[in-house]
């Protein structure tokens, strides 16, 4: 019998991965860049018990059973499966697999990437595999490939047919740019939205703008993003992050028909973080969304107290305040009275938020040893 349990974080690009050239192996059109989130705060967990005396492979997804004949479950197992020595007694043992959010789902937040990275890593690590595991992590959901590294990761899109180039790479490591923070602006949504996955199909197949996206504009973007990040310009970093974000969702109204992912409280953000940058006469705040309402804003360490602060003024929550942000202990401060006047006309009613997550850049995957962490019995029951 063995029993692994890792824990894999989420990741939020700010060169956006939308479009497929390969539906099955999952390859996409373009490049993109994303920053991991600490694992403190958001993370996907696994457990796997690996047994002789299982008598078949199931898989738990946060409390229910899941099908285990999945395209993308089989394809990762499957090519797990590929990288170990035939011989090892083991590799026909059944597997007992379960999997949870630490953050929740309802939220809407992206969790098939942090998923589909645990899974992956913590069957390598059931299996004993080394290596860049992320084209396998890819084939379960096109962005995990990226949450299998910490710090700052590139997806490069490559050109092969098989995807065996379509892997990712890290550009920079967690600790490389200290001062970058994460605040994730969780709106109060119930709209459901289309799943990533049928609204890039949708695009690629009738959007025009995505064409021109994809060929002009995401390789000389990516360079300068790479380079940006490397000499931690924020400037350049901040600018680059709101005009890919912005582009996508230009594709998103430019498929026809089209996807609406941001409602208007996320425009109110967009507008509240430009009118921000610009009172404070430089770019001190960065949006970005992915296939959903919710923002993610980077900022560095010094600009946290102040937008804390502004987004308190301007989304009023109806919890306390202690409720309402999440994640790393805030800053307090209090707006000057001249500012608090001019941001008054962006006030929105209460509750328009749901909740905000302060968060920072951190590492990639991890296994737990403690038994108290799995979430198996060691007879492949969930605890
Ligand atoms: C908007 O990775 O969820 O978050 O590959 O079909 O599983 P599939 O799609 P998914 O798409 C993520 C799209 C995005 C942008 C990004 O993370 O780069």
């Amino acid at each position: 019998m063995k029993i692994v349990t890792a824990v894999a974080p989420v990741n939020i690009a700010v060169i956006k991965y939308w479009g497929k050239r390969d539906e099955t192996l999952i390859l996409p059109i373009n490049d993109s860049i994303s920053a991991t989130l600490s694992l403190e705060h958001m993370c996907a967990k696994t457990s796997i018990v690996c047994s002789p005396d299982l008598t078949e492979t199931k898989f738990w997804l946060n409390g229910e059973l899941q099908p285990t004949d999945s395209k993308r479950f089989q394809n990762c197992l499957r090519e797990i499966k590929k990288l170990v020595n035939p011989n090892l007694e083991y590799l026909s043992w059944n597997l007992s697999i379960c999997s949870e959010n630490n953050f929740p789902t309802a939220a809407g937040l992206a969790s098939s990437a942090a998923g589909y990275a645990c899974l992956v890593y913590a069957l390598a690590k059931i299996y004993e595999i080394n290596g860049n595991i992320s084209s396998i992590a890819r084939m379960g959901s096109g962005s995990a490939c990226r949450s299998i590294f910490g710090g700052w990761v590139r997806w490069q899109m490559g050109n092969t047919t098989d995807g065996s180039d379509s892997l990712a790479v890290q550009i920079a490591p967690e600790t490389h740019w200290p001062e970058m923070r994460v605040l994730v602006l969780v709106v109060n949504d119930k709209t459901k939205t289309y799943s990533s996955t049928s609204g890039m199909k949708t695009s690629v197949e009738t959007s025009t703008l995505l064409k021109h996206r994809a060929a002009n504009i995401v390789p000389q973007r990516t360079k300068e993003m790479i380079t940006a990040i490397k000499n931690k310009d924020y400037k350049t970093f901040a600018k680059l992050t709101m005009q890919d974000s912005n582009q996508f969702h230009a594709v998103c109204l430019d498929t026809y028909p089209p996807c609406f992912y941001l409602n208007d409280t996320s425009r109110a953000i967009i507008e509240l973080i430009h009118f921000y940058n610009q009172n404070k006469g430089e770019t001190k705040v960065a949006y970005t969304f992915d296939a959903g309402p919710n923002a993610c804003l980077y900022l560095l360490e010094k600009d946290v107290a102040e937008v804390i602060a502004m987004i308190n003024y301007v989304f009023p929550p109806t919890s306390l305040k202690s409720d309402y942000f999440k994640g790393d202990t805030v800053p307090s401060k209090k707006l000057d009275e001249e500012f608090t006047e001019v941001l008054s006309k962006h006030c929105q009613p209460e509750g328009k938020l749901k909740y905000v997550i302060y968060t920072r850049v951190g590492r990639g995957p991890k296994i737990l040893l403690d038994s108290q962490d799995h979430l198996l019995t060691e007879s492949g029951i969930p605890k």
